[in-house]
């Protein structure tokens, strides 16, 4: 952990301008700056910073946050090596804290294992292009192969001499301990003797996503050896092998810019790529995937497309990773390189080019394609087939976030037509897995994650129903969010006779476990406990925008609006009054509307219209259209629960909280006057 006072330190020292002006070029316009966004390919500038309220907001693809959030986004950073990154580049000495001795004994191990690392990085660099045995064997066995120096540098690919003990007397002479030494996997003790663990190897790197070497994969060059091909480095404090995926650090610009992830086998495919220029590409090391390393993926994209092996072991790890990826929200797509072929000779068989084609157009949907594989298995076979339609639909249950719903219809319709079998009966056999394991789930998780999950399967249940109803499910979450903004940006504000508006909010929502969004909920509770322990500077914009919370702070920041996006009736005023917003561009309203690009104004007059100012009338009528929103939906899902078999009693009950909810709306819709909704 990062001690409070250093983060003191780095927040007072953080300029969004200096800091995002590092890495996109930005001009002034107005009281923001503007420039091209680093996270979309666009040709007119979108990327908004407004440095007064040190955030920044594309209005081209959405991305919004602080200058903290910005470094994590850009360079793939937790918040913690964000931090660091400032703080290195302020020139502030970060000061840690531990929670306990063993924490700190844990991290300056971990220290000190980065610093062997980098230091037998460097040998084995040396060795290869410096030493005559590094030449003959190491750098003409890669270079027989195809790397070029240039990839071979980039990817500080070294070579391990035959001598047993070569790398170890170069580290003992450094005054290495003999105890890390020996945890880094690089030296070993035998018979009382310590010598070198990787000899006549070629060492490939592992380097974490910001660049530093967490361990090592060496590789044998003599092929009949009964040695195993790669060596890698234990597990350790740095190296933990379930969350590495080779290559990160180089692949993550590009995974960024292109959308999409490639995920192959080994070492040598992914610098093979690389070298043909498809730098948007990660190893998994030849393990199946674990739910670890599919997480990292998704920090970088959405879209995973795995390049394996067409043999049958291949085909068997991809598959073994499906239903994890499904669950992580990935959309997975699949590709086999034929011919006995791996990434790596095959890009090298038939050239750059044809590689990137070959995969475009042999990119199959990796659900279709199981679905498709298991058929082929079960030609004829009604048992078997009976098992595929299991099997596929509970992959297809997988799918389960809210988010992905659509997805999981398409999939349903379409295995339905492969499969030549009733979609609703398909449909019904999915919504069975996703109960089932909201049953087991439930007895297991803690209450807020079972009603997200049972919330996410009565929304799939809810399909039977028409669209409005369906939009009114998930339109909530707007209505949370603009109750969450009006909140941050109003609340300290003074509403009818006085009363903050946060307080009113408060006494008229009273609790917020009725809203569904966890991270809404958790800004409302915090913002609460703030407002009525009077601690003022916790409730200001500020104290969100750089909570160290970073789903607070990225919270805030996309719920917050920009200098100029006050108003509906903005227009108007800019052109009526010499007002501020008119000085603020120093020109009108027409020429300020030209500059923005086609693209940019669509998000920007939806952002003026949501950006408009509360009044407390509008403030009470959110709350109670609000009310009324919660009081449908449970009343659906009621209803719901009344389609399903019941005891009597359980009927009896389900009954009474029908006529309960109902006689709530009445009364809201009629203390609204007119509130109606669709
Ligand atoms: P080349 O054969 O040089 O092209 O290497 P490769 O990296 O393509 O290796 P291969 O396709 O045989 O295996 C894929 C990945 O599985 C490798 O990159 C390693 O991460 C891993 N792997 C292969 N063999 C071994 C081994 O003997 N031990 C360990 N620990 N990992 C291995
Ligand atoms: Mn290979």
């Amino acid at each position: 952990m990062i001690s409070p006072n250093t983060i003191q330190q780095i927040l007072s020292r953080i300029d969004i301008l200096d800091v995002v002006g590092g890495f996109v070029k930005l001009k002034r316009r107005g009281a923001n700056y503007l420039g091209l966004c680093p996270f979309h390919n666009e040709k007119s500038p979108s990327f908004t910073v407004s440095p007064a309220k040190e955030i920044y907001k594309c209005f081209g693809c959405g991305k919004s946050g602080n200058t903290i959030s910005f470094i994590m986004e850009h360079e793939k950073y937790s918040y913690v090596d964000a931090l660091k990154w400032l703080a290195n580049k302020y020139g502030i000495e970060i000061e840690e804290t531990f929670a306990t001795n063993e924490q700190r004994e844990q991290q300056q191990t971990a220290d000190s294992l980065y610093i062997i690392n980098s230091f037998a990085q460097q040998f084995f660099s040396n060795t290869l292009f410096d030493t005559e045995e590094g030449q003959d064997i190491g750098l003409s066995y890669l270079k027989e192969r195809g790397f070029r120096e240039e990839i071979i540098r980039k990817f500080q690919i070294g070579y391990s001499p035959e001598q047993r003990d070569a790398f170890t007397r170069e580290a003992l002479a450094k005054q290495f301990n003999k105890d890390l030494l020996i945890k880094t996997g690089l030296v070993t003790n035998r018979n009382d003797q310590l010598m070198d663990n990787y000899r006549g190897r070629v060492i490939f790197p592992v380097h974490n996503h910001s660049g530093k070497v967490l361990g090592f994969g060496a590789r044998i060059l003599k092929t009949n050896d009964k040695a195993p091909k790669y060596i890698n480095t234990p597990e350790n404090e740095i190296y933990v092998k379930s969350k590495i995926l080779y290559g990160s650090w180089f692949a993550r610009q590009a995974i960024d810019k292109a959308d999409e992830c490639l995920l192959v086998e080994g070492y040598t495919d992914v610098v093979s790529l690389h070298q043909a220029g498809i730098e948007n590409v990660v190893a998994s090391g030849g393990t199946s995937l674990t739910q670890d390393q599919l997480r990292l993926i998704r920090k970088y994209s959405n879209n995973l497309t795995i390049v394996y092996d067409g043999d049958a072991a291949g085909i068997k790890a991809a598959l073994r990773g499906l239903d994890m990826a499904l669950e992580e929200g990935l959309n997975v797509k699949l590709v086999l390189i034929p011919d006995k072929e791996d990434p790596d000779s095959y890009v090298n068989k038939v050239g750059a080019n044809n590689f990137r084609e070959f995969i475009q157009k042999n990119k199959k949907d990796f659900v279709l394609f199981q679905l498709e594989v298991a058929l082929r298995d079960a030609a004829g076979d009604s048992v078997k087939k009976a098992d595929v339609v299991n099997q596929v639909a509970e992959t297809i249950s997988k799918i389960n976030k809210a988010e992905d719903f659509t997805k999981q219809q398409d999939y349903i319709r379409q295995c339905s037509e492969i499969l030549k079998i009733d979609e609703a009966g398909l449909h019904a056999l999915v919504n069975k897995f996703i109960r089932d394991k909201i049953a087991t789930q439930e007895r297991a998780l803690p209450a807020i994650e079972a009603k997200q999950i049972e919330e996410n399967s009565s929304k799939a249940e809810a399909t039977n129903y028409d669209d409005a109803t369906f939009n009114l499910l998930f339109k909530d979450e707007l209505q949370e969010r603009e109750f969450a903004r009006v909140l941050l940006e109003h609340g300290n504000k003074p509403g009818n006779e006085g009363q903050p508006i946060a307080d009113y909010i408060f006494n008229e929502i009273i609790d917020e476990s009725l809203f569904d969004n966890p991270e809404i909920i958790k800004l409302i509770t915090v913002y609460k406990k703030a407002f009525y322990e009077h601690d003022s500077a916790k409730t200001e914009k500020s104290f969100f925008i750089y909570h160290p919370d970073t789903s607070l702070s990225t919270l805030a920041v996309s719920l917050l609006n920009f200098p100029y996006e006050e108003s509906e009736h903005w227009k108007k005023e800019f052109n009526q009054s010499t007002g501020y917003q008119k000085k603020l561009f120093e020109k009108s309203y027409e020429d300020f509307m030209r500059t923005i690009t086609i693209e940019q104004d669509k998000s920007l007059l939806n952002y003026l219209k949501i950006g408009e100012d509360k009044t407390h009338e509008e403030i009470e009528s959110a709350v109670n259209y609000f009310k009324l929103r919660k009081i449908k939906r449970m009343l659906l899902e009621n209803q719901v629960d009344m389609e399903k078999p019941h005891t009597p009693a359980e009927f009896e009950t389900l009954h009474k909280t029908h006529e309960h909810l109902k006689s709530l709306e009445r009364e809201i819709v009629q203390k609204a006057g007119t509130v109606i909704i669709k």
